[in-house]
This record gives structure tokens, C-alpha cells and sequence, in this order.
């Protein structure tokens, strides 16, 4: 049987989301793939009471898992921009394939990582960067691929559904909540990217660009977040019939892309006011299938390190089945398949 060896960049909500599914759910990945995954490396810039996980090499220096020759595939989830993006430039050099959940870093410089991929034979995947469990990449780059896509909108930020749930259902204050949200794991490191709209515009603007084959560009998004409402707008909305949700919309117009993330009034008969807590909501409409609706939880653990995971055993099927370009347009996959190096 073939061995796949990840080396993971970071250990926090997500790498210790794959840990656990790896432990859960390895044997199964084996029938399904006819290969066995394992995690060779994992670096943490500080293990100080983190449980190391067994039979794994725990080290502090993450340039050190993207040079190591038992690493096929490297997983980035330290986030950030700038360390990653030079990791994950090392990474392609040394001809690793990569899978990230860095969605800013998408956002900004995907462009450049896809080409430097595309000329090294790699693959660079990101479903885990938008929707956290939800496969919307996958299903606007294959299940959706047949349609011209009119819209795609929806509640694309755990957090920010999170505390406006909250202050709707429970009255409670923003900062408490935002503290119970980064609690849990869900906010970002700078959770000004989820109450200010940032977050959803990073991912937007990657799925903007899937849908409708345009440049990654984020500053084409205009851009609101949550941080001004209280739990009495919240109240009012509620006392007209509606709901206060923050959406990403990506809307199709003769005149070019529209794409903008704020917070909007939806009318509580629409089924996407019911998304609550961390859950997310998206919303295609394809020319050819009419309105979908995928649902799934936002962010967390275990949902996104379900993402991370589909990107790594869909690397196994890719790769022995033919190449997907990075934005699923044949004009980006130029350059041949690189095979699976057996260990
Ligand atoms: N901070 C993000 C959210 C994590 O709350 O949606 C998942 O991308």
C-alpha cells in the first residue's frame, strides 16, 4: 500500500482536529484510497502544555518539516501571511504539495502560489479556507461546474453568526461573546478579521473567484463587519419580521462582479435567518440547477479538519487520476501530473 506523509505547520484548533480524525477515521481512509496516511511531523513554535501527540516528531521549527524529505504533503495552518507564504513557497521549491485553511493568504497571494505550483508540478489546495467543514470549493469547482453561477451568498464567518446569535437569543453583550467564541476556537488570531468583515472577505473573494473565474482581488470587496450593532438593533430587527445576518454576496451583473460583505436585514421566513451559532450557510444559483443551499458548521475543530482532510485524500485520487487546476479553469492547469511518491 502507498504512504502518504504529512508534515503539519501548526498546532492548534485545526492540527489537533486532524490528530483526532486521523486517529478516528484512518482505516476507513485506507479502503477508500487504497493508502495509508500518516503524520510524520508536526511543528509548534511552543509545545508548553500541549499534549504531544504519540509516534509523531513534535519539533519547534516549521522551516525545518517543509525541507524533510519524509514529508510529501505539508499542511499549513499557523495562519498569518507572511511566514506561511514563504513556508509555503519552500515547500512548493522542494516539490511538497501543499493544503492550507489560510484564507487571507489566498485571498492576497494566491495568485502567485498557484503559479509557482502550476511550474513546479504541485498542487496547492484550500477547501478548508472557506466554510470550514462545507465543501463549496469542491462543489463550485466540480458538482456546480456544468452552470454559468448568477449569485453566491451567504453567512461565511462562524464568528460573527456566533455573537449575533447570541445577542439575539440571549441578549448578551458583544465582547462577552466574541471572548466565548475565541474560547472555543473559532475566531481568528486577530478577531478584528471576523467582527469587521475581513475574514469574510477573504473567503468571498476565493469563492468570487472560483465562481466566476475572475482575478483573486480583494480589494474589489466593499467591506462591513458586525462590530457596531447591539443587542437592541438585534431586538428591533426582530420586532419587523427580521433577522440581522452578516453575508458575503457575489452577485453576477452586466457590468461585472459585484461582491460586498456586511450585515443585512433577512426576513426570518427565509431559511438562511435560521443559520445560527457557528454554523454557515451558502447559497449558489447556477444557471443550469436553479438555488442550492449548502449548510454546514463554519469553523471548530473537527469540521474544519474534515475540509483539511478531503483536500489531502482527493491529492491521492488527483493525482493518479489527472490534474484540477487551482480555480478550476482549464487556462490555469498547464503543466503536468506530479505521481504520488511511494515510502
Ligand atoms: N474565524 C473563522 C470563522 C474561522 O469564524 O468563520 C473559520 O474560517
Amino acid at each position: 500500500m502507498k504512504t502518504l506523509r504529512l508534515g503539519i505547520l501548526g498546532y492548534g484548533t485545526v492540527g489537533q482536529g486532524i490528530v483526532a480524525l486521523l486517529q478516528k477515521n484512518q482505516l476507513s481512509w485506507q479502503d477508500k484510497t487504497g493508502c495509508n496516511v500518516v503524520v510524520t511531523a508536526i511543528a509548534k513554535r511552543n509545545w508548553d502544555g500541549i499534549d504531544k501527540p504519540v509516534g509523531i516528531d513534535c519539533i519547534n521549527d516549521a522551516t525545518a518539516i517543509v525541507n524533510r524529505d519524509d514529508v510529501d504533503v505539508v499542511l499549513e495552518l499557523i495562519g498569518g501571511e507572511e511566514a506561511a507564504y514563504e513556508l509555503i513557497l519552500r515547500a512548493i521549491e522542494n516539490n511538497k504539495h501543499v493544503v492550507t485553511a489560510n484564507k487571507a493568504l489566498i485571498a492576497s497571494k494566491g495568485r502567485e502560489i498557484f503559479a509557482r505550483a502550476a511550474e513546479k508540478g504541485v498542487q496547492v489546495a484550500f477547501e478548508a479556507s472557506v466554510a470550514g467543514g462545507i465543501p463549496i470549493i469542491k462543489s463550485l469547482k466540480e458538482g456546480l461546474i456544468a452552470n454559468e453561477i448568477n449569485s453566491v451568498a451567504g453567512i461565511i464567518n462562524g464568528t460573527s453568526n456566533y455573537i449575533l446569535t447570541a445577542m439575539r437569543n440571549e441578549g448578551r453583550a458583544f465582547g462577552e461573546v466574541l471572548k466565548e467564541a475565541q474560547d472555543l476556537g473559532y475566531a481568528e488570531s486577530d478577531p478584528t478579521f471576523d467582527v469587521e468583515g475581513i475574514d469574510a472577505a477573504h473567503k468571498l473573494t476565493i469563492l468570487a473567484s472560483i465562481a466566476y473565474g475572475v482575478a483573486l482581488d480583494l480589494d474589489k470587496v466593499e467591506i462591513e463587519g458586525i462590530s457596531h450593532i447591539a443587542p437592541q438593533d438585534v431586538r428591533y430587527a426582530e420586532t419587523l419580521g427580521y433577522r440581522i445576518k452578516h453575508l458575503g454576496v457575489a452577485l453576477r451583473r452586466p457590468e461585472g462582479i459585484e461582491i460586498r460583505v456586511h450585515p443585512t436585514l433577512v426576513p426570518e421566513t427565509a431559511l438562511i435567518s435560521k443559520v445560527d451559532g457557528v454554523m454557515n450557510a451558502v447559497r449558489v444559483f447556477g444557471n443550469a440547477v436553479g438555488e442550492t443551499l449548502f449548510y454546514g458548521a463554519g469553523a471548530g475543530s473537527l469540521p474544519t479538519a474534515s475540509a483539511v482532510m478531503a483536500d489531502v485524500l482527493g491529492l491521492v485520487t488527483n493525482l493518479t487520476a489527472g490534474h484540477v487546476s487551482p480555480l478550476g479553469y482549464a487556462n490555469n492547469s498547464n503543466h503536468s501530473t506530479r505521481v504520488l511518491p511511494v515510502a
